[in-house]
């Protein structure tokens, strides 16, 4: 066995939320949260994943499916983070390695904070290790307890506090390292003594210190990255961080966004360099756009477009599952849907794809180098050879496209 686990709690019903979804499974830019605790983990160096499901269990299992290195773990009534871990126990309780336990509702979270709580565990060895942010408002986190020296002595929960441990802004954001044998002996000592009737996981902290063993923290968590995501307020404050990160990482790249809080850009979609993205662009799931191009404004792209290099799309243009080769133009209202537009394809004003004829999808083909006159209706499934030129308002089937040809 790897010397290395992660377990993720994901097992929670989520009344805060108010939803019927597995809370985890909410989206952030596009992904579900517990993806990016998955991906920092990966990033970070762990394989091998525990993830406790409960709430909506089917739905997570779903979302992951095929990925051999996650173990599924049913918490069948959820009591609380620290029962969560204990549901491991048959698979985990002799395993003698280190056990990183992290919550499925922390999508901020980074693989390189991941690496810093991992480093230092190695170099100090204590029986467990946890990252901490500082907060101005610290408002419903576990807050950390020190001694006079700076020693760590546990975490109290935010229901727990007195006034004077509500005032402590070092919280906890649910990054631990463990030995995992000490913290397979410790989790039977926890009691659910709490307001909230409880096996807290936090209680670990304390039972493993009175036990003699060494636990250290350190300050590692930005605040930005610390959110655990419990309403759907915090689920579009952490979308607007993350939306942050992606459109930071793109400019990086020499991507060119006009109006960043009026651009909206999947965390799955890639972007060429020199590319433009106009305000009001909305880019939605598996997207690829490639050099040079011109987006929006108000773009619409959605999932399983390619756009290659050199490609304009103007204002109100949606584009769909399609393929639109280089130099491709659609400058005003078109709608482009399952369809493969060749090499320099002007697509006029209005000119659209009737993809859908009322019980399937079809398919339209558009050769290279042809012009759609504005306000044509290209009626899938159809395609249209390399060079035509469409009269303006044509409606073009697989039959008439002579007729319809200038
Ligand atoms: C928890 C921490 C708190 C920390 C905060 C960081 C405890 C007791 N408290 O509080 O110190 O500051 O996270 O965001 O750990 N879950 C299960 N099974 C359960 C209960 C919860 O799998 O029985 C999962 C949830 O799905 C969630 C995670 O554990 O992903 C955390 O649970 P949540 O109820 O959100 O804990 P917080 O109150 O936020
Ligand atoms: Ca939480």
């Amino acid at each position: 066995m790897a010397d290395k686990v992660a377990i993720i709690l994901a097992a929670g019903v989520s009344s805060r939320m108010n939803t019927k979804i597995a809370k985890v499974l909410h989206e952030v830019c596009g992904r579900p949260m517990l993806a990016y605790v998955v991906d920092a983990c990966r990033s970070a160096g762990i394989e091998k994943l525990y993830i406790i499901v409960g709430f909506g269990k089917e739905q997570v299992i779903e979302k992951f499916n095929g990925d051999e290195n996650i173990v599924w773990i049913e918490q069948t009534e959820q009591k609380g983070t620290g029962h969560a871990v204990m549901c491991c126990k048959d698979q985990l309780a002799d395993f003698d390695g280190d056990t990183l336990i992290l919550c499925g509702d922390g999508p901020l979270i980074r693989p390189q904070t991941l690496k810093t709580l991992i480093e230092k565990h190695q170099s100090e060895m204590p029986a467990a290790t946890l990252a901490t942010a500082i907060l101005d408002d610290p408002k419903g986190y576990g807050r950390i307890l020190r001694d006079s020296y700076g020693n760590i002595q546990g975490i109290i929960e935010d229901g727990d506090c007195n006034p004077q441990q509500k005032a402590i802004k070092e919280v906890n954001p649910s990054y631990y390292c463990f030995k995992n044998k000490v913290l397979f002996e410790t989790l039977d000592k926890i009691t659910p003594d709490n307001v909230k009737n409880e096996y807290y996981l936090t209680d670990a902290l304390h039972l493993i210190i009175e036990a003699g063993h060494k636990v250290v923290a350190v300050t590692a968590v930005a605040a930005a990255d610390a959110m655990g995501v419990n309403s759907r307020e915090q689920l579009s404050e952490a979308g607007k961080i993350m939306q942050g990160r992606i459109q930071d990482k793109l400019m990086k790249t020499g991507v060119t966004i006009v109006d960043p809080p009026n651009t909206w850009i999947d965390a799955r979609a890639k972007i060429g360099q020199d590319t433009i993205i106009e305000p009001f662009t909305y880019i939605h799931g598996v997207v690829t756009i490639g050099n040079n191009c011109r987006i929006g404004p108000f773009a619409y792209l959605r999932e399983g477009t390619v756009i290659e290099n050199d490609v304009v799309l103007g204002v109100f243009t949606e584009v769909k599952n399609s393929t639109l080769c280089d130099s491709v133009r659609a400058r005003h209202h078109s709608y482009i849907g399952d369809a493969k537009i060749g090499k320099g394809v002007d697509v006029g004003a209005g000119a659209i794809t009737a993809n859908y004829d009322g019980k399937q999808i079809n398919t339209t083909q558009i050769g290279d180098d042809s012009y759609i006159e504005p306000g044509s209706i290209l009626v899938a499934p159809i395609q249209i050879p390399a060079g035509s030129h469409i009269k303006p308002g044509s409606v073009v089937n697989a039959e008439n496209i002579e007729e319809c040809k200038k």
